[in-house]
């Protein structure tokens, strides 16, 4: 059976995965008018920015700004943070949506918070009882969901019991992702099957990077195995630092034009995505090379 949802949820994580990666460091007023341009292309959850270290992530430096200038948007505004302290800078900035991350594998996890994965479960499950009994809007995003640059292939069984422990403190969605890019559909099937057998009345979303050019076809087996969810970044931009090898998410206007072939409603205009990425795209330091992108740079070039 051909499993075809009436419509799906872009999760636009551009302005956070996309941009933590990029080494120009760009200017806030153009973040703002980025962010700006993808609410109005219709985008209704995003992940604006992350309260990690500036030390670690100059990128991200300007976090309280960025949600202090987004705090009338009516839209899901998603900040990502890595510790008590994240959640301390996060409450100061007024943001009310967070997302904690966490990968199953302990060499990841070393790499990129600086902690062993048990370091972290000891910080993080204390607070996330805390912020749940507080009603606060929690995601988890689960990193190395299918292989890890540092130890390869990683045991489905060990994501399931990761995403138990969050689970039993009722988290609002879990955003499983492939950080570099290697997982291949049967993998995705495999996983998002099991996990929706195991946990029927969790929300899990799908975070695809798209290294090997695989996370279309993952994202529509992952919609096969029942997931409405995805994470996606304008321009397919992004790629986690402390993760070698990892290249962009797959791009929204990739995954847009997909969705749309299918009959599936996202809300995005797509001709309005497209502004946004055109107002981004003179700042970074390599051209946005999706196949969506660039035929609209073609067509726009020949009128
Ligand atoms: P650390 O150096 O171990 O931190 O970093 P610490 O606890 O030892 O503290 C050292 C200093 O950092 C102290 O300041 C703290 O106050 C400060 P000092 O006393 O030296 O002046 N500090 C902070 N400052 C700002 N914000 C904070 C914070 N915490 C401590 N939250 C830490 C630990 C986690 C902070 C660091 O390793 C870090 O920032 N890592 C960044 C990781 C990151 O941003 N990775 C990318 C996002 S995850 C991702 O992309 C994957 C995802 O897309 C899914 C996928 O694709 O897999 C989500
Ligand atoms: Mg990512």
């Amino acid at each position: 059976m051909v499993m075809k949802p009436k419509n799906v949820m872009i999760v636009e994580v551009g302005p956070r995965d996309g941009l933590q990666n990029e080494p120009n460091l760009i200017k806030t007023e153009v973040k703002e008018q980025f962010i700006k341009k993808l609410w109005a292309s219709g985008i209704q959850e995003m992940e604006l920015t992350s309260f990690v270290s500036p030390k670690w992530v100059p990128q991200m430096a300007d976090s309280k700004e960025i949600v202090e200038k987004n705090s009338t948007n009516s839209g899901r505004k998603i900040v990502l943070v890595p510790n008590l302290k994240g959640v301390q800078l996060a409450d100061d900035a007024n943001a009310t949506e967070l997302a904690f991350f966490i990968g199953v594998s302990d060499t990841f996890n070393k790499k990129n918070i600086n902690r062993s994965t048990n370091e972290a479960l000891m910080e993080l499950l204390p607070l996330i009882k805390q912020l749940k009994e507080q009603k606060k809007w929690l995601r988890i995003c689960i990193s190395t969901a299918f292989y890890c640059p540092y130890e390869g292939k990683i045991d489905p069984n060990n994501v399931l019991s990761l995403c138990q422990k969050f689970i039993q403190y009722g988290v609002d969605d879990i955003s499983v992702a492939d950080t570099i890019g290697m997982a291949n559909p049967q993998e995705v099937a495999f996983l998002f099957s099991l996990l929706k057998e195991a946990f029927p009345s969790t929300t899990f979303s799908a975070h695809f990077h798209d290294t090997r050019g695989m996370a279309l076809s993952n994202i529509y087996t992952a919609l096969q195995a029942g997931i409405t969810r995805f994470d996606c970044s304008a321009g397919g931009l992004g790629g986690c630092p402390f993760a070698k090898g990892a290249t962009g998410n797959v791009a929204t206007e990739d995954a847009l034009t997909l969705f749309e072939s299918l009959g599936i409603e996202t809300g995005i205009d797509i001709n309005k995505l497209f502004q946004a990425i055109d107002l981004l795209a003179p700042h970074l330091s390599s051209p946005i090379l999706s196949k969506n992108y660039l035929l609209y740079s073609r067509q726009k070039s020949t009128v």
